[in-house]
């Protein structure tokens, strides 16, 4: 099993965010999580990426535990994210955003950058390159030397999306990277997407968009206040009487009871 989570809970204050999801993600598959506004799908990725700490439950990548360590330690064992709420450094370029995400694989930390060792200078040509071919992916090579937060926000949700991929994931998270963008670059999205996928890459996405997501994912999941409503196929999902009850609002406090 690629990630493993299990009982995960988060609260804030009298809010429980997140109140026992366990998900799980297998190698070379794209799950989607959709539910209505404040469901907890946000604050599940955290969890996951460790952003967030739980108040209970686990993370496993790989059947190691890795509740306990921080974010960079778990991109280092295979996972990026691309957030929601865009998180560029204003001053750096396009180009530069996305080689952040190449230190995920860098052999030679902060220090061997400080003191410009050879080593690091070879490190920092892969990342360039790595960085390059990820901005290609997402359609925006020509925009590399732009100033990221000049960008319009759907385009720099992209940059964070090349951000993510320059640290080679196996397994990425895109929280609503459709968001902002117009249909065209959208479907481009789509596109690249089914490209990842079919070269083995596994995602966790969410998207208000459940057309995008019915059309990517092979299986989803159903949250709603915090709790996996549903789970299954596209077409299982979308006659779940509980998701349709959620999302239409009708005879929404009986399913959530149930
Ligand atoms: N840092 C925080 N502090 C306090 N409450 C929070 C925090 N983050 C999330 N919440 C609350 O937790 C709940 C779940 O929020 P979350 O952002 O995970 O939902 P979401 O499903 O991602 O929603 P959206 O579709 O609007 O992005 C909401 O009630 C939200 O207000
Ligand atoms: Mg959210």
């Amino acid at each position: 099993m690629l990630l493993e989570a299990q009982g995960l809970t988060r609260r804030f204050g009298g809010v429980v965010a997140v109140d026992q999801v366990s998900i799980r993600v297998t190698e070379g598959e794209l799950v989607g999580v959709i539910g209505p506004n404040g469901a907890g799908k946000s604050t599940l990725f955290h969890l996951i990426t460790g952003h967030l700490r739980p108040d209970a439950g686990s993370v496993a990548l790989r059947e190691q535990n890795v509740t306990g360590l921080p974010p960079d330690r778990r991109a280092r064992l295979g996972l990026a994210i691309a957030f929601q709420a865009v998180r560029l450094f204003r001053g750096m370029t396009v180009l530069e955003n996305v080689m952040v995400g190449g230190h995920a694989w860098t052999q030679h930390g902060f220090v061997a950058a400080f003191l410009r060792l050879p080593n690091h200078r070879t490190e920092e040509a892969a990342i360039h390159a790595e960085a390059v071919r990820a901005l290609e992916l997402v359609g925006l090579e020509k925009e590399a030397d732009a100033a990221a937060e000049s960008l319009p926000l759907g385009t720099q949700r992209a940059v964070q999306v090349a951000r993510a991929l320059c640290g080679r994931p196996r397994l990425l998270l895109l929280d609503e990277p459709a968001s902002g963008l117009r249909a065209a670059e959208r479907e481009r999205l789509a596109h690249l997407l089914e490209r990842l996928r079919s070269e083995g890459l596994s995602m966790l996405l969410v998207e208000h968009d459940v057309a995008f997501v019915t059309r990517l994912a092979g299986r989803i999941t159903v949250m709603d206040r915090g709790k996996v409503i549903a789970e299954g196929t596209p077409a299982e999902v979308r006659r779940d009487p509980a998701v349709i009850g959620a999302y239409l609002g009708q005879e929404r406090r009986r399913v959530v009871r149930a």
